[in-house]
C-alpha cells in the first residue's frame, strides 16, 4: 500500500521532496539562453502526443512520490500553459494526500503569457501559487531577450491577473545574464518594491549544450545584492525551509523581499531534493543529468503500482548527484562533454 511506504533517502542523505513535472517540451518563447532559435527552429522537432505523459500516468507518478516523501510539486515546461486543459492534471494534483492527510503545495512556473486567460481556471482547479519568469521591464530588451518579439506588458497584465484571482504569493524569476540584462536588475527590484511580488534574481546556468554558457556571462549574485542594496538597503532573511534554493533578503524600510539564486557560485546540492519528470516519463535525479530513467516505459509495459514504486526508490537510493558542486573542477571539455538535457525538455 503506498500510504504505508517510509520516505525515500539517497547516498546522500537527501529526500525526495519536490516533483518537478514538465507537461510540455514546446514554448511559443525561444529566450535566447534557453530554446536559441538558430536550434529550436521551424524544423525542430518536438515530441508527438503519443510519447508524452498522459495525465493520467502523470498523477499516478505523483501519487506514488508523495507515498514516498514528496510534498511540493511544480508543473514547469516548455511552457506549461501550452498543455491543453492543464487544469484538469491541477485538479487530480491537488487531491492528493499524504500519508498523514496533508495536501500537496502545487506550484506552476510559466513565461507569463498566458496567464490573464488562464489564471481563474487554474484557480479554480486548485492551484495555489505561480512563479513567473521576467527577464526585463524594458519592452526592448524583453523583446530580445524572449527573441518573438512578445511584449512585456502582456506578462505584467498577465500578473496582475494571478493576483486578483488569488494565486499568490507570486514569484517573479528573472535570469540575469552578463551584458543582456544587468542594467534591469536595479529598476526590477524598485518597480516590485512594495508589491508583496518577490522578485528571484537566478544565476545564469550552463544547462543543456545550446545556450553556450561562459563563466563570463555569470552575474554573481553578490554583485546583484550589491546593486540593490546601493539603491534600497537590504539585510538577509534566515531561509524558509531546509532546501530553499534561493537566498532571501528583505528591505530595510519594510517594502517586502527579494532572492537570489546562486546555483553557480554558491552551489545547494547538499539539499537538493528535487526528483524531475521529464515530458516523456524519464525520471531525472539532477537537472545535470545525462540520462533519465524511463518510467513510461514501465507504466505502458504493465508495471503494477509496486513495481513502479520499487523502480523509484531504488533510483532515488542510488542517487549522489552534485553537478553545481563539482562544476568548477570540471574542464571546459568534461563540462561540455558531460551532460545534454535541456532546461525546456527537462523543466526549470
Ligand atoms: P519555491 O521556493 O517553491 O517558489 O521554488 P524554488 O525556490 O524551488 O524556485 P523555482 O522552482 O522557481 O526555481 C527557480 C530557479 O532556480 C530555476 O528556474 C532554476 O534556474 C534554479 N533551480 C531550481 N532548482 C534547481 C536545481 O535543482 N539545481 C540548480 N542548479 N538550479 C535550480
Ligand atoms: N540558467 C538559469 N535559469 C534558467 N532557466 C532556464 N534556463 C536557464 C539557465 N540557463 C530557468 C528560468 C526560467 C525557468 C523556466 O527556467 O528560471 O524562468
Ligand atoms: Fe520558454 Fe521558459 Fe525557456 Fe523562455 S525560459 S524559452 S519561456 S521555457
Ligand atoms: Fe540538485 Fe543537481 Fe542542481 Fe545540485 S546541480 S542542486 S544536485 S539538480
Amino acid at each position: 500500500m503506498a500510504g504505508e511506504l517510509h520516505p525515500v533517502i539517497d547516498t546522500r542523505g537527501r529526500g525526495m521532496r519536490d516533483m518537478r513535472i514538465s507537461v510540455t517540451d514546446r514554448c511559443n518563447f525561444r529566450c535566447v539562453y534557453c530554446m536559441p532559435k538558430e536550434v529550436f527552429g521551424r524544423d525542430f522537432a518536438f515530441m508527438d502526443r503519443a510519447e508524452i505523459l498522459t495525465f493520467e500516468e502523470i498523477t499516478r507518478l505523483a501519487r506514488i512520490g508523495v507515498a514516498h516523501g514528496v510534498r511540493k510539486i511544480r508543473l514547469t515546461g516548455g511552457e506549461p500553459l501550452l498543455r491543453k486543459g492543464l487544469e484538469a492534471l491541477v485538479a487530480e494534483l491537488a487531491a492528493l494526500r499524504t500519508p498523514t492527510g496533508e495536501s500537496i503545495d502545487i506550484a506552476l512556473t510559466t513565461n507569463g503569457s498566458a496567464l490573464a486567460v488562464k489564471a481563474q481556471a487554474l484557480y479554480d482547479a486548485g492551484l495555489k501559487r505561480v512563479t513567473v519568469s521576467l527577464d526585463s521591464l524594458d519592452d526592448a530588451t524583453f523583446r530580445a531577450m524572449n527573441d518573438v518579439n512578445f511584449p512585456v506588458a502582456k506578462v505584467l497584465h498577465g500578473i496582475e491577473v494571478a493576483q486578483q484571482v488569488g494565486l499568490g504569493p507570486i514569484k517573479i524569476n528573472v535570469v540575469v545574464k552578463r551584458g543582456l540584462n544587468e542594467q534591469d536588475i536595479v529598476p526590477l527590484a524598485q518597480h516590485f518594491h512594495g508589491t508583496g511580488f518577490v522578485v528571484r534574481f537566478i544565476e545564469f546556468m550552463d544547462v543543456g549544450t545550446t545556450n553556450g554558457w561562459r563563466m563570463d556571462d555569470v552575474v554573481p549574485s553578490a554583485e546583484v545584492v550589491e546593486r540593490i542594496n546601493a539603491v534600497l538597503p537590504i539585510e538577509p532573511v534566515p531561509s524558509e525551509y531546509v532546501g530553499e534554493v534561493a537566498a532571501r533578503w528583505r528591505y530595510v524600510d519594510g517594502g517586502g523581499e527579494i532572492g537570489v539564486i546562486s546555483s553557480v557560485t554558491a552551489p545547494f546540492c547538499g539539499t537538493c531534493t528535487r526528483v524531475r519528470i521529464s515530458t516523456e516519463g524519464k525520471l531525472y535525479t539532477c537537472l545535470f543529468a545525462d540520462h533519465g530513467h524511463d518510467l513510461r516505459g514501465l507504466m505502458r509495459g504493465g508495471a503494477t503500482d509496486a513495481e513502479l514504486e520499487a523502480a523509484m526508490a531504488s533510483i532515488w537510493r542510488a542517487r549522489d548527484d552534485r553537478y553545481s558542486e563539482i562544476r568548477s573542477s570540471l574542464t571546459e571539455q568534461l563540462r561540455r562533454s558531460g551532460h545534454h538535457v535541456e532546461m525546456s525538455y527537462i523543466g526549470g
